[in-house]
């Protein structure tokens, strides 16, 4: 497998100057490369498929189709973003798709880590094909693959260790009559968030903190209720908020509230008030595979607890995760 690599003497993008020369350039590649031809991208909101949409509405316009796919399991606010930025601000093409009736019925009583994850992912690529065969006249498939994903794949093959490689990387399989457009795949994850602020997008969508694929899924533990589900979306909204006002947001790598399947006793408005605990986690890490506990300052465990436990409803705990990984992982799931 030939796998693209980083000319050694390619500078780093730092600079807003240095990423408007890097968009004028890969405007004019996109440009050669699709010519008048349709172009497909799944558009998560994550911050790598974002910055390759605005770049390729840069380019092309409207000869981008953008699929957004709402699995149910966003984080609040994530898929009215998408809606926003893309939909309104840049005028994409946009194909919004709400499967959460979808997903969320295929999850119910499932409670095992892995099955969730593939359930998840299997009903992403249907829905994402569905749409795709809708569509007339595609021709190219874009993807928001970044060096780092491509370095994972060289590893691994060089490693000849079963190959692991990046699920964006080796190109796509033979039937699927379709090139793709890879813009940003040469640079690093900090050139790709520079590029972002060049090309406009919001500071809160070119510095989202990572969300893994299954979203909220994984922190749903065990079998996902839509109740559950509801309080989780609202705490994590809370915890983020305050992590925004407090600065913590600038720095901590990645922080989130999970939310168990048990219920304790507490009380509330002097009546027995069942209820779930959510659970703080707010971590730093260079590379995902160990990763150290944010010593989150009292006031703000305290404002985010008083928050939760009186804006949320189902949730009479608060609880704050002191495991660094090992021997935790960074998700409960
Ligand atoms: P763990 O929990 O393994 O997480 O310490 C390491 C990093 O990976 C993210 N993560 C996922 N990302 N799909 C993803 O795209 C997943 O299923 C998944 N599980 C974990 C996690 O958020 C952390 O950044």
């Amino acid at each position: 497998m030939e796998f693209a690599r980083r000319p050694e003497n390619m500078e780093r993008i730092t600079t807003l100057a240095q990423a408007e020369a890097f968009i004028e350039e890969q405007v004019k590649l996109v440009r050669e490369q699709v010519g008048d031809g349709k172009v497909l991208l799944a558009l998560s909101g994550g911050v790598d498929s974002s910055v390759v949409a605005a770049l390729l509405i840069r380019a092309i316009g409207r000869q981008l189709v953008c699929v957004h796919v709402n699995h149910g399991l966003m984080r609040k606010g994530e898929s009215e973003a998408v809606i926003e930025v893309f939909g309104k601000e840049l005028d994409a093409n946009l194909v919004y798709v709400d499967a959460t009736d979808r997903f969320l019925n295929l999850l119910e009583g499932v409670s095992d880590p892995e099955k969730k994850r593939k359930i998840i992912g299997g009903e992403f690529i249907k829905v994402f094909d569905e749409e795709a065969a809708k569509l007339s006249g595609i021709s190219f498939l874009a993807q928001g693959t970044i060096y780092p994903d491509i370095l994972e794949s060289i590893k691994a093959a060089e490693s000849g260790k079963p190959v692991k490689s990046h699920h964006n990387v080796g190109g796509l399989p033979d039937e699927m009559a379709m090139e793709l457009v890879e813009p940003v795949k040469l640079l690093f994850k900090d050139e790709v968030r520079v590029v972002g602020e060049a090309l406009g997008l919001p500071h809160a969508m070119v510095y989202r903190q990572p969300v893994p694929g299954p979203g909220l899924g994984v922190r749903c533990l065990g079998a996902i209720t839509r109740d559950r589900l509801h309080a989780l979306r609202e705490a994590d909204a809370i915890l983020r908020e305050e992590f925004d006002l407090s600065g913590l947001a600038e720095h901590v790598w990645q922080y989130f509230i999970s939310i168990p399947d048990i219920k304790s006793v507490g009380v509330k408005d002097e009546m027995r008030y069942e209820g779930w605990p959510a659970i703080i986690r707010a971590v730093n890490t260079t590379d995902a595979m160990t990763a150290t506990i944010e010593e989150i300052p009292y006031p703000v465990l305290h404002k985010v607890t008083d928050r939760i436990t009186s804006e949320v409803e189902g949730i009479n705990r608060v609880l704050y995760d002191l495991t660094p990984k090992p021997t935790g992982t960074i998700e409960w799931e």
